[in-house]
């Protein structure tokens, strides 16, 4: 899957752009504050509907405009489907071929979109929620039924915590728990599989990017040695008091360390993006090995953080994965890496497509 254009009307600092984009490299040059930026969040909306910068929609719409609008097309074994986003003040509408989308399922299916950005080293520093959502890309895309087991956990989940906040008698909780744990002990097997299947991958690129052994290890959210229904029994009167449900996937979390040291406090922040950055292209790399399409990859600024040998090794390994690329640059150096990159070149929110 690929997108093949774009357009898009009073996103940011665009007013009005459109981009014929390459299935292979895409290289956008900008001066600070031109719009590049501006632009993968323009892309990466059309994969998940939401940015990768802000959950509030008013910061996307130019200022002095009442709303933007995003159309992406998208190339596919089935051919070419229409992405839409509008987005206003108080709303946020998503449309696929002409009809409304039922879900934000429906756009990422349609187009697998990762970023990789000067925050990437977040997915170490930040709380596990980062890390679920990391995870979760990557098991959404490969594993069919874990969006089914993930919905139906998530509607168990809310109905539980709200019959604890109300305080409502144990019979009325306990309605909720046998699909509570049948469907959170799936989401947790999915994550489980798709890990082991991901290790390969990540352990070879650590070894290209940090020379060294990455090491995933997977938190389920519960004690390992026992059931869901167990652990919810076990802490029922700590969730009683809490008003929420305290243990299942959706309190997971995946450790990360390099070479036996934890990733998140004792590794450098050029390290850590370096670390990111080999867990998503394992990703991708991954996802070829088992022949799903490939993804739309956004690259912002590479060279944030990084000294020229690791820019060059992270650079060099980005040019051989199977994924749509697009990259931004203030520096026009980074040409080099991709000498048969399509060209585009932005400024003051204005996009051209260089000759
Ligand atoms: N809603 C908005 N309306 C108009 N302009 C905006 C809006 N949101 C951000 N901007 C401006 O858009 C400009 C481009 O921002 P963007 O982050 O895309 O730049 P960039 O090219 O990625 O810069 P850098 O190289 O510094 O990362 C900035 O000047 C920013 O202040
Ligand atoms: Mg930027």
């Amino acid at each position: 899957m690929s997108l093949s254009s774009l357009d898009i009307e009073q996103f940011r600092c665009i007013e009005k752009a459109h981009l014929e984009l390459s299935t292979e490299t895409n290289l956008i040059l900008g001066k600070n504050a031109s719009g590049k930026t501006s632009l993968l969040e323009a892309i990466f909306l059309m994969g998940s509907g939401h940015s990768f910068r802000t959950s509030q929609t008013q910061l996307l719409i130019r200022h002095g405009q009442t709303c933007f609008t995003t159309v992406g097309k998208i190339l596919n074994k089935q051919g070419m489907e229409v992405i839409g986003i509008r987005g206003s003040e108080d709303s946020r509408e998503a449309r696929v071929n002409g009809g409304a989308a039922k879900s934000l399922a429906d756009l990422a299916l349609r187009l697998p979109v990762q970023v990789i950005d000067p925050e990437v080293h977040r997915l170490l520093e930040d709380g596990p929620n980062r890390r679920r959502r990391f995870l979760d890309w990557g098991v959404f895309h490969v594993e069919q039924g874990f969006h089914d087991a993930w919905r139906r956990y998530q509607r168990a989940l809310r109905q539980r915590n709200a019959a604890l906040k109300a305080k409502q008698a144990l019979n009325a909780l306990r309605v909720w728990d046998q699909e509570l744990s049948e469907q959170g002990e799936l989401v947790a097997d999915y994550r489980d599989r798709y890990l082991e299947a991901l290790q390969p991958f990540s352990t070879q690129l650590g070894h290209e990017l940090l020379g060294t052994k990455i090491e995933m290890e997977h938190q389920r959210g519960w004690k390992r040695h026992s059931t869901l229904r167990d652990a919810l029994g076990d802490s029922l009167s700590k969730d009683q008091l809490r008003g929420s449900t305290s243990v299942g996937p959706h309190r997971a979390d995946l450790v990360l360390k390099l070479a036996d040291i934890s990733a998140k406090d004792r590794v450098s922040r050029g390290q850590q993006k370096m670390l990111a950055c080999a867990l998503i292209l394992a990703q991708q790399a991954h996802r070829a090995a088992i022949g799903a399409s490939p993804a739309c990859l956004l690259l912002d600024d590479p060279a944030a953080e990084l000294d020229v040998d690791n820019l060059g090794k992270l650079l060099k390994i980005v040019t051989t994965i199977p994924a749509q690329l697009v990259v931004t640059s203030l520096n026009k150096d980074v040409q080099n890496f991709f000498p048969h990159a399509r060209l585009f070149h932005v400024e003051h929110g204005t996009v051209q497509a260089v000759a």
